[in-house]
């Protein structure tokens, strides 16, 4: 039967309307796809589960992608785009930029929309209020405390009684230690930031993709036949279509492109469908046949060590990495130990959750040999992303440009639908557009590695730790990716912010037929640090000592050396401990009149962490340009999907060459104007990227300072160059020692002390996150908000990853089955803010992208210990576990 049509009239931005439309259309296709107002966005597959296609109709904020067209007959619509440009803003959305609530962006148009109804109704809204609006909104970088503080800096400005302009700091004004506007906030507010899928190509073909429904199996055949018949079809793409080395290689080589003869894990592509539109390429890769052969599954460890395992990789054994690590004599350091731990505890694979679909765009642009191939993902290290896809491809003649990012958290450390998009692109010379589903993409990602881990650990009498053992074993799924350095950052930070004198470690990366693991924020400590962390509360509790104490009382100091045997210099740690205590004790307090009588038990943990930054051989390159108009560009490849990179960038500028913030930008996305810069991973881009951008900076500025002007005429009457190129290079260059695991470290370390306040309902189990306080010392602060919005993400995504979420392959499918922290789960929040200059950052700045949630988890964990006895070994600290402990231990 066919598609019921109806004209509809109706009035969009103030703009009168009229479409036919047909029984199927929502509002969120004519927006997006008729009148390209890109606005607003999907992430969550139209489930109604992320708020961020959230536009008004008729006063009222709706989900456009559940809002039939026809339905809309006379209807008043406002997108984000009705609201205001970056030019003239609107108020909540200056609110948004000012308050620091917007870093990725993906979710900010949808946020904004949300807001714009309440606030139409209800020009004082509480805290609760704000909630419930924004109930359906979903943010991956926030931790949703500065978005709740935007709507009420929208509100105080739309009451009058302050305006933008009264908080808004001058490009004027100093440029360290001030929470500058980002330069892209107002473009992501306003909806005019362009992400992958907003970009406009016309007649470009959609792509779909047969992906493996086996975790192991040989494929025997792929039969086109009735795919070829169906509408729209332009044609396909096996492995045999690539014509490189079809391995998007990091370390190892074993990822391909598209599979040849065997896939190796769930969603693996083995065929790829070119169509006139998407919908018509979703039908015909359905009508795809393939033949396959399975092999046998391996999903845990144990059972790809087992000695009759089938080989996953024929030209690696599963065993595919091993690091031991020696530091002293265990053996002795446990003989001289008063009190002895010991535990296992294990982690879960888990997904990043950036809200962004893997969306990717490529196409030609020029004709015969000069031909260059454009790819357009969203990946944080683009330099070794084109190279990886003109190796995999065959193809030299490649740039790679980064539109705006939805979010990354480690996940794109690696590519995963650019290399089809390009090879499509490749094949048919003709623009292609790649826009997976959030289950497909979520299906097809790298994920946070699982741990396993055996510790022991030992102190004296008076309370001096004394030796250190463990166990690590790391289920690397599928493909290697990164997982070995995966293991070695774990080790390298394996002793965090303590002296430990005596370590003897194992650690085991091991091939399986699950998820493959790749980056993820913290990439490895999180891990090890949730069996540190937990470890260090229960040997305080053996010794009869206050965890704070005891975590003081063991810091590493200036001179002492870390787990591999390298001595640190700067050790601000301790003065972190004094920095928390004041809060810590509140809370102890807190916990202590509370009413334990009733099922409901209050708790108080910590988790403390050293997070390296800038490991040894670390390089980074920048360029910083005089313009035509006496501004000054950096050029560099810093990626920016929500840490405020740019800003970090600018403002660095602004400062070295005293020069007002808007005559100052960065170009950062593009492999054409920009030099090879590394990951924007690690936490590592003040460090390395921003300190190659000083030196650049100073060559500049002494120049400035020889011209006597800091204009482009002057250094052109003067004959001066006026490009400068900065490098940072560790001073460390040493692997760690691979018998031994001793080496040189981090250039830098930053610190922090994590505080959890929980209660735990013994009847049902569940947990509840009272409040979240953070004592971070990051030295330098450039960018308070930018500071701050990493530090209560980190938490909410440490909270996650402790209670909630978890991926499990073939059934975490939405945002609701991976159980994605919403404004219901938000929590208080608290930072505590030490700046001790370091003597080798950037201007005396480190980073801090990932520290907040690498002893969140813990901090958890040991507060649930705290409020009712019992140790969660196994995360997440879901309420059937919590529950099953507390039956187990009897006190349900
Ligand atoms: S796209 Fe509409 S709620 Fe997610
Ligand atoms: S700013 Fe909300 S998802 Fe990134």
């Amino acid at each position: 039967m066919g598609k019921r049509l109806k004209k509809i009239n109706l009035t969009i931005n103030g703009q009168a309307k009229q479409v036919v439309a047909d029984d199927k259309m929502v509002l969120l296709d004519l927006l997006r796809e008729h009148l390209q107002l890109t606005g607003a966005k999907q992430s969550c597959d139209r489930k109604g589960q992320c708020g961020a296609c959230t536009v008004i109709v008729n006063k009222k904020a709706v989900l456009s992608c559940l809002t039939k067209v026809q339905k809309l007959e006379g209807a008043t619509v406002i997108s984000v785009e009705g609201l205001g440009t970056p030019d003239n803003p609107h108020l909540i959305q200056e609110a948004f930029a000012l308050a620091g609530a917007i870093q990725c962006g993906f979710c900010t148009p949808g946020m904004i929309m949300a807001s714009k109804a309440l606030l139409d109704v209800n020009l004082n809204p509480t805290v609760d209020e704000i909630k419930y609006a924004l109930r359906r909104n979903i943010c991956r970088c926030t931790g949703y405390a500065k978005i709740i503080e935007a709507v009420q800096l929208a509100a105080r400005f739309l009451r009058k009684e302050l305006t933008p302009d009264e908080i808004r700091p001058k490009p004027t004004d100093a440029k360290m230690g001030i929470s500058h506007v980002r330069p892209s906030a107002l473009l992501k507010a306003c909806g005019t930031a362009r992400f992958a899928a907003d970009i406009a190509m016309p007649g470009a073909l959609e792509i779909a993709v047969v992906r493996s429904p086996h975790f192991h199996a040989e494929i025997k055949n792929i039969d086109f036949t009735e795919a070829e018949k169906m509408p729209g079809f332009v044609g396909s793409l096996t492995a045999a279509d690539i014509k490189g080395t079809n391995r998007l290689k990091y370390i190892v080589g074993d990822r391909p492109v598209i599979c040849e003869d065997r896939v190796r894990t769930l969603g693996d592509a083995v065929a790829v469908v070119v169509a006139k539109n998407r919908d018509q390429a979703l039908a015909a890769v359905d009508a795809v046949k393939v033949e396959y052969e399975l092999l046998p599954e391996i999903r845990s460890t144990d059972a790809a060590l087992a000695p009759d395992a089938v080989q996953i990789h024929p030209d690696r054994p599963n065993l595919c990495f091993a690091q031991p690590m020696i530091k002293g004599d265990a053996a002795k350091g446990f003989a001289h130990a008063e009190s002895i731990v010991e535990e296992c505890f294990s982690t879960q694979f888990n997904h990043q959750a950036p809200m962004e679909p893997e969306n990717s765009v490529a196409y030609m642009e020029g004709k015969g040999e000069d031909a260059t191939l454009v790819v357009m993902g969203r990946g944080i290290n683009i330099h070794l992303h084109m190279s990886m896809l003109q190796e995999a491809l065959g193809f030299e003649n490649i740039r790679y440009e980064e539109p705006f990012s939805g979010g990354q958290f480690g996940i794109k450390l690696e590519i995963f639908t650019e290399g089809i998009a390009a090879a499509a692109a490749l094949k048919f010379n003709q623009p292609v557009r790649y826009t997976p589903s959030i289950a497909e993409s979520m299906l097809i990602t790298s994920k946070r590695h699982p741990f396993d881990m055996k510790i022991k650990m030992g102190a004296d009498a008076k309370g001096k730790l004394t030796a250190l053992e463990m166990d690590i074993t790391v289920d690397n799924g599928a493909y290697n990716s990164i997982g070995n350095v995966i293991i070695n950052r774990a080790l390298h930070m394996l002793s965090s912010s303590y002296y430990i004198p005596n370590i003897n470690v194992s650690s085991k990366l091991i091939y399986s037929n699950n998820p493959w693991g790749s980056a993820a924020r913290g990439a490895g400590p999180p891990q090890a640090h949730y069996a540190l962390e937990c470890a260090m509360d229960l040997l305080a509790k053996k010794l009869d000592m206050d965890p704070l104490a005891f975590r003081k009382l063991n810091s590493l100091e200036p001179g002492l050396t870390k787990a591999t045997g390298h001595p640190v210099d700067q050790w601000p740690f301790p003065e972190l401990c004094d920095a928390i205590k004041p809060n810590y004790d509140r809370a102890v307090a807190d916990a202590a009149s509370h009413d334990n009588k009733t099922t409901v038990k209050r708790g108080v943990g910590l988790g403390a962490a050293a997070f390296g930054i800038g490991f040894p051989g670390d390089k980074s390159i920048s360029a910083v340009e005089l313009e035509a108009d006496d501004g000054v560009t950096v050029y560099a490849a810093a990626a920016d999907p929500g840490e405020g990179n740019d800003s970090m960038l600018t403002q660095l500028a602004a400062q070295v060459l005293e020069l007002p913030l808007d005559k100052v930008r960065a170009v950062t996305r593009t492999t054409a104007k920009t030099a090879a810069a590394g990951p924007a991973s690690g936490s590592r881009v003040t460090l390395m990227i921003g300190g190659a951008t000083v030196a650049a900076l100073e060559q500049l500025k002494k120049a400035m300072d020889e011209v006597g002007s800091k204009t482009f005429e002057a250094f052109k009457a003067a004959d001066v160059p006026t490009r400068y190129v900065g490098n940072r290079a560790t001073v460390e260059t040493a692997p760690l020692d691979p018998e031994t695991g001793q080496g040189p470290s981090s250039e830098s370390d930053v610190h922090a002390v994590q505080l959890a306040e929980v209660e735990v309902n013994t009847e049902t189990g569940d947990v509840r996150v009272v409040k979240m306080t953070t004592a971070v010392d990051a030295g330098t602060v450039i960018n308070p908000n930018n500071l701050t919005g990493q530090l209560e993400g980190g938490m909410d995504m440490g909270v996650g990853y402790a209670l909630r979420e978890e991926f499990i392959a073939g059934e975490t499918k939405d945002w609701r089955t991976f159980k994605f922290p919403t404004m219901k789960t938000a929590f208080d929040m608290e930072t505590v803010i030490r700046e001790t200059p370091r003597t080798r950052g950037t201007l005396g700045a480190t980073g801090v992208g990932e520290m907040a949630m690498v002893s969140t988890a813990p901090a958890v964990i040991n507060a649930i210990k705290d409020a009712c006895g019992v140790l969660i070994t196994d995360l997440p600290a879901t309420p059937e576990k919590v529950l099953a402990a507390l039956k187990s231990a009897d006190k349900a």
